[in-house]
């Protein structure tokens, strides 16, 4: 998720690119650039790191009069964060400069097409493919060769481009990303976001899938998807800066939980290519698979969850052990590692020092390393002899959502991507199950659908002392995060158990009214689940259910049952997570917490 903006007028861009980029910082912030353009042609400025290195040096660069330019902050989905990477990129012409926000997923083909037509390329992005392809199209019309060179691409995209060739226009296009257009003082504006121009104007167009926009220091036209002039309306919007950057949602942690689909969409579809899982930057050799004799995952928090979920997955899957260690412990206890171990360090934010030690300990007893990480270019991950990234996006609030639904995709990919190098996974069942991986966005769209009765739920929980999560195999596992998740943003004390471990200790505790909420969607344990509701209810404990959609065999026992889309039984936690995820959210929410920076916690311990 990064961020684009783009300007043309009577005034200098540069000051109005700068601003706006730093108002879309929380979309992304590894490195930053600039692009304006003159009748001498296109100067690009910029930077690796935070925005106040690409500032210093545009003010070591000294006044740039241009009044069309474009400006982009990145969150490196394709190549670590370095000048060479970062945005704007030009076409090897140089007349073509371009901004993007998305993912482009066949990059690849398309730029070896290029190479071949005589194009050169830079650097290591799928930005820079864009450039070049509408350089390819060009032929004196800027908005028909930006659509046609979309019309190639496939993945996610928003753009703004301009050209030596059309003085003073910027043209801006969109598929999944966002992007907002806006007329203000001194001429036309795009952005990723409404924060980059809401100290401009308030009154803005929104650009819909496949439309383009044709902006002139005159004014904005808008093209439909078959290039048919199109009429918008502006909207008007009354957020101050501080909502505008959560898109108008309260809080950062309820905006990435409803995020959650479309970072699952990102994560899965890069890495599905004709009906197999491929990784670009880790692909063992058969053999080497063959050799790993156990998969050790080393992780924190959340993180640690998913590698639980991971370990049900691949053990399932590829019949290959796997050990879940905490991070923290892992090196103390004389962990038996060789060569032909694998060990897979999880990271959302890939500089938490429990991990990263974890993980270089590993390295010096000889396993192979693969990181599992959301920060492209991050210590841990430039540290792993491979990574898989997820693609969630910057996550912001310190309680993870996205990230941790993007590391459980990851995982049960890994688990695919090994059954069928191992032979443990055959076509049929393939194919099953990268269907049932291809449905799980549109179905956590639909798991988010519980949101309203969360939220009302909540309220009769808010009060709460203690919370209590029980669930059998993967339910288990999904019960693991949900607690932690209560933990952190409610402060309300919450253990989540085996179910069938409670009788042995933890049922002393269930008194009349205590909470106890169960996972159960794993069918093949449902009755047993029953029984360990009923030994529950036998002691007055209130239950809420989570099941899947359809099931009414827990309602006489539960005071409320949360629903979720059925999918492939390793599958299950990612669904499971998401009313659980609202719940917990909900009753923080109605305690007035401050749920995006929870007191003792932080985003990423970079400490032991
Ligand atoms: C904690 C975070 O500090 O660290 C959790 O609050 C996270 O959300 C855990 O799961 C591990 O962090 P990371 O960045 O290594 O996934």
């Amino acid at each position: 998720m990064c961020g684009i903006v783009g300007f043309t007028g009577t005034a200098p861009a540069v000051p109005i690119l700068l601003a706006g980029l730093a108002k879309l910082e929380y979309r992304g912030y590894d490195s930053a650039g600039v692009a304006v353009s003159d009748a001498g042609g296109i100067t690009v400025i910029k930077a690796g790191g935070k925005l106040a290195n690409l500032t210093a040096l545009v003010e070591k660069h000294g006044g740039i009069p241009s009044a069309c330019g474009l400006g982009h902050t990145r969150w490196a989905t394709h190549g670590a964060p370095t000048d060479v990477n970062a945005h704007p990129h030009l076409s090897s012409s140089g007349r073509i400069a371009v901004v993007h926000n998305g993912i482009i997923e066949n990059y690849q083909e398309l730029k070896e097409r290029l190479i071949a037509e005589g194009f050169s390329f830079v650097s290591q992005t799928d930005t820079e493919v864009i450039a070049n392809l509408i350089d390819y199209h060009y032929a004196g019309d800027l908005a028909g060769a930006v659509a046609a060179a979309l019309s190639e691409l496939t993945g996610s995209y928003a753009v703004g481009v301009l050209s030596v060739d059309a003085p003073g226009e910027i043209v801006a296009a969109r598929k999944d990303s966002p992007l907002v257009v806006a007329m203000m003082e001194g001429g036309a504006a795009m952005a990723s976001d409404i924060p980059a121009l809401l100290g401009y104007t308030r009154d803005f167009y929104s650009v819909e899938r496949g439309e383009i926009a044709v902006l002139t220091r005159s004014g904005v036209s808008f093209l439909g998807p078959g290039r048919e002039p199109l009429t918008k309306v502006a909207f008007h919007v009354d957020w101050d800066a501080e909502s505008a950057s959560k898109g108008g949602a309260d809080t950062f942690m309820i905006k990435e939980i409803f995020e959650q689909p479309r970072a699952l969409r990102d994560t899965i579809s890069t890495k599905i290519k004709g009906g197999e899982i491929v990784f670009p930057e880790f692909a063992p050799s058969a053999g080497e698979i063959r050799a790993i004799d156990r998969v050790f995952v080393v992780a924190c928090g959340s993180a640690a969850h998913a590698g639980i979920v991971g370990k049900s997955a691949i053990e399932t899957l590829a019949r290959v052990p796997v050990e879940v260690e905490l991070a923290s412990e892992f090196r103390y206890k004389n962990p038996i590692i060789t060569d032909r171990s694998l060990v897979v360090a999880i990271s959302q934010s890939g500089t938490t020092a429990d991990t990263r030690e974890a993980q270089s300990y590993a390295k010096s007893k000889g396993a192979r390393t693969l990181a599992v990480i959301n920060v492209v270019g991050s210590q841990i991950a430039r540290e792993a002899d491979s990574v898989i990234y997820t693609n969630a996006g910057p996550e912001i609030a310190v309680a993870t959502t996205k990230a941790y639904s993007c590391q459980l995709a990851v995982m049960y990919m890994l688990a695919v991507y090994l059954g069928r190098k191992l032979g443990t996974i055959g076509d049929e069942y393939n194919r099953r199950l990268i269907a049932a991986l291809t449905a799980l966005p549109d179905q956590i769209e639909t798991a988010l659908g519980t949101d309203a009765f969360a939220k009302e739920l909540a309220g009769r929980y808010s009060a709460a002392t203690d919370v209590f999560f029980i669930g059998r195999g993967a339910d288990y596992a999904a019960g693991l995060e949900a607690s932690l998740k209560l933990k952190e943003i409610s402060y309300i004390h919450s253990e989540a158990y085996a179910a069938g471990e409670l009788k042995h200790g933890t049922l002393a505790l269930i008194e009349r009214g205590t909470p106890v909420v169960a996972v159960a969607v794993c069918e093949k344990l449902f009755d047993k689940l029953m029984s360990n509701i009923k030994e529950v209810r036998a002691r007055f404990g209130e239950v809420i259910g989570v099941t899947w959609r359809g099931n009414r065999r827990m309602d006489d026992e539960c005071a409320a049952v949360f629903e979720v889309p059925v999918t492939e039984p390793v599958f299950t936690p990612s669904l499971t997570i998401i009313p659980l995820q609202l719940f917990a959210y909900y009753i923080a929410a109605a305690k007035g917490l401050d749920i995006d920076k929870p007191r003792n916690l932080a985003k990423s311990v970079t400490v032991e």
